[in-house]
């Protein structure tokens, strides 16, 4: 599964909550145009949605009068906009080379082993959702994951088990 899809189908928008109103309306006060304020709306909307679907797309669209391709590209450009309903965590996995050498195959597998979901899936009962990224930037910690805005690092097969409980207890 890809995070992002191209092209909405939506014909009709989501009414925009009002906290997501006064969040995008916020960020119209820091940037120059509407137009640079399409990432942070997207980015607002998936934090109380859980995701981008294409009826909020077309709802930022119309707030904003900015063209839904636009809003798209950028959704695409940056891959941590969800255009499919995800988990209620994320696993953003790094694969990079400093990840690679110090064995995230294996525990990419462990993961597969442990959760039954690969890269792109979501378990079974929707708590976690597994996700490939590029360099976190904590190379000399490698391996390391996020889940959710908290960054693991120095992974081993039994730190993930502790972390996936924890996560799981936390539910
Ligand atoms: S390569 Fe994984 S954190 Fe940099």
């Amino acid at each position: 599964m890809s995070t992002n899809i191209i092209a909405s189908t939506a014909t009709k928008a989501r009414p925009l909550t009002a906290a997501e109103i006064s969040e995008i309306e916020h960020e119209m006060e820091l940037y120059p145009d509407k137009q640079a304020v399409g990432l942070e709306a997207l980015k607002i909307v998936q934090k109380h949605q859980g995701w981008v679907s294409d009826e909020s797309m077309l709802a930022i669209s119309k707030f904003l009068d900015i063209p839904v391709a636009d809003l798209e590209s950028v959704a695409t450009f940056f891959n941590l906009v969800y255009r499919q309903p995800v988990g209620k965590n994320v696993i953003l996995f790094c694969n990079s080379v400093s990840c690679w050498i110090m064995g995230c195959d294996g525990l990419r597998s462990h993961i597969n082993d442990q959760l039954g979901v690969d890269f792109g899936d979501t378990t079974e009962d929707e708590a976690f959702t597994f996700i490939p990224v590029p360099c976190l930037g904590d190379c000399d910690r490698a391996p390391v994951m996020m889940v959710g805005d908290d960054l693991h690092r120095n992974l081993t097969e039994e730190k993930i088990d502790q972390i996936v409980a924890d996560y799981r207890n936390k539910e």
